[in-house]
């Protein structure tokens, strides 16, 4: 079988990180008889560079013609300045809402190696923690009404949060079912003490309950999750939320890990089609330097072959060669703390050495 996958490399360092991922997933399949053919879209910054705007007409067409999209990361100081839609993060979204990629799963696991990482105190990291924050990705103030106008305040802004029972109902549904995958306990985080779109997601979310009482449910309102997650991060199995709760506590749970270059995610709709991005972004302090960490693109290729292309063998595959490459104590750059590290071409070497 050969899949075809869109890359969208991107800016910064998304060029060399999304060539490390490919050149892993090509030593993967090829050992389960499978080939990978790719089509480079050009998104983001470096497409209002190249030809004006950050989301070309083509770009979504290639993506949607597409078996799955890799993604690098998009944006940097140099776009920051233009206008909300001319930016390169359009980029971005227009992908997820034209792909209709409304389940945005981020994993956090804390990994034994690398518990010194982890920012807590050392009582609370020995413990450990493997959570997966399920973001509802297509809803929600990203995509509400906005604008501005004048007043008796001068200029004024808005942002509008609207959720309906589809959406909460549909992104619900895979938490429940990625609990049944684990442990059991979904976290449903929401403002519902204030918000009005908060109590429609608690109501909805307790009457979906009710078809999966194997499971069973928390409510937690975001600002105690905030704290929850410092205090006790072992409390969670899979966390529920909103567009705009999940980005913010996403980024939370990730440095909690101890680094933001370990992360993958994988962003899903309805059919088998998803984009698989690292959490972290373009880094372009760093780009073109061979300091990136491929590790975290190379595990969201491994989620794209369990998720989006029914290889779980392929998947474990990558997730071992990760695992041992860090347990034999390769470092890059950002996970180093002060000790020796190598290149990220390196770690990329490293982890194909491990897959022949
Ligand atoms: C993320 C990012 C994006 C988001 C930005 C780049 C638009 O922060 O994927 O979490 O806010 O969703
Ligand atoms: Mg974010």
């Amino acid at each position: 079988m050969t899949y075809h996958i869109a890359v969208v490399a991107g800016d910064g360092i998304g060029p060399e990180i999304t060539s490390a991922a490919c050149r892993v997933l090509d030593q993967v399949v090829a050992k389960f008889g499978h080939s990978v053919r790719y089509t480079q879209v050009l998104a983001g910054g470096c497409a209002i560079d190249a030809l004006g705007e950050p989301l070309p007409e083509d770009a979504l067409k290639q993506c949607l013609d597409s078996d799955s999209v890799l993604l690098g990361a998009v944006g940097g100081p140099k776009w920051d300045t233009l206008p909300g839609h001319l930016r390169p993060e359009r980029a971005l979204l227009g992908i997820r809402k034209g792909m209709g990629l409304y389940a945005n799963l981020r994993p956090a696991r804390l990994m034994p190696v690398l518990s010194g990482a982890c920012p807590l105190r050392a009582e609370t990291a020995e413990k450990g923690f493997d959570m997966l924050i399920v973001r509802e990705l297509i809803g929600g103030m990203y995509f509400g009404q906005s604008g501005r106008g004048q007043g008796e305040g001068g200029t004024y802004a808005y942002d509008t949060e609207v959720y309906s029972q589809m959406e909460i109902n549909r992104i619900g549904r895979i938490a429940f079912e990625a609990a049944r995958g684990r442990r059991l306990h979904v976290t449903s985080i929401d403002k519902a003490n204030v918000l009005e779109s908060g109590r429609l997601w608690r109501e909805t979310i307790h009457e979906l309950a009710k078809e999966y009482p194997d499971v069973t449910v928390k409510d937690m309102l975001v600002d105690n999750a905030a704290m929850q997650l410092v205090q006790n991060p072992a409390q969670f199995d899979v966390i529920v939320t909103t567009n705009m709760f999940g980005d913010i506590l996403s980024d939370e749970a990730s440095q909690l890990t101890g680094s933001i270059g370990l992360l993958p995610s994988a962003s899903l709709g309805d059919g088998t089609r998803g984009m698989y991005e690292p959490i972290h972004g373009s880094a372009p302090d760093i780009a073109g330097l061979d300091m990136a960490n491929p590790i975290a693109t190379v595990l969201s290729v491994a989620m794209m072959l369990r998720m989006s292309f029914g290889l779980p063998e392929a998947a474990d595959m990558v997730e071992a060669a990760v695992e041992d490459a860090l347990e034999s104590g390769l470092r890059t750059r950002d996970i180093a703390w002060g000790g020796p590290y190598i290149k990220g071409s390196e770690m990329t070497e490293a982890l194909l050495n491990r897959l022949n």
